[in-house]
């Protein structure tokens, strides 16, 4: 059972409440990170009465020395919910595949990611030729892991698609 999770907190308290039931699948430590101050404020309130180690902290996920200051050695489950096109998105492709790099090489088990389609993602970039999913599983594969589960869901309108990696 994994003992130790990283994930992003969520903008939604809804989304925030579903990480919290992470405690009842026996995680021992969750550690959510998020540059959004609001969401981390939601995210402490609900977890303030969830029996479980937790600490979340304020990180620009592009910054490499807050980065790499905040994340603790290993966890065995990373999340990467919704987050990575926003990466992509605003840092560009190289930083974005530079930050997934270094969360991946902090997990020791599972990674698991939720992406969006290419289409709508890439509105503010049409000319670019990969897609957000298919970034993402270039990076993982190319650092050790392999993908174990993809499942297309809709959410909010849109289809995302749930990417479960794990270690070869
Ligand atoms: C679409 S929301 C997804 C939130 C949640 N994971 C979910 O699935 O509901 C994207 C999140 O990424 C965060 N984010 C975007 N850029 C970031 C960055 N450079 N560093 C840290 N967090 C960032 C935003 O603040 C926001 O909370």
């Amino acid at each position: 059972m994994a003992s130790t999770i990283a994930t992003k907190p969520s903008s939604t308290p809804a989304a925030i409440s579903g990480s919290s039931e992470i405690s009842k699948l026996g995680a021992t430590f969750y550690h959510g990170i998020d540059n959004y101050r609001a969401a981390l404020e939601v995210a402490l309130a609900i977890f303030s009465g969830v029996e479980l180690d937790y600490r979340f902290d304020r990180v620009d996920l592009c910054n490499d020395d807050q980065l790499s200051s905040a994340l603790r050695p290993s966890y065995d489950i990373v999340l990467l919910l919704r987050t990575f096109h926003r990466l992509v998105n605003s840092y560009g492709e190289a930083q974005a595949k530079h930050t997934l790099e270094m969360l991946a090489a902090r997990c020791t088990d599972k990674f698991v990611a939720l992406v969006g389609d290419a289409r709508l993602n890439r509105r503010s970039r049409p000319m670019e030729a990969s897609s957000d999913q298919a970034l993402l599983v270039e990076v993982m594969t190319g650092v050790g892991f392999e993908v174990e589960h993809q499942r297309d869901v809709d959410v909010e309108s849109r289809t995302w698609t749930w990417f479960v990696f794990g270690r070869h």
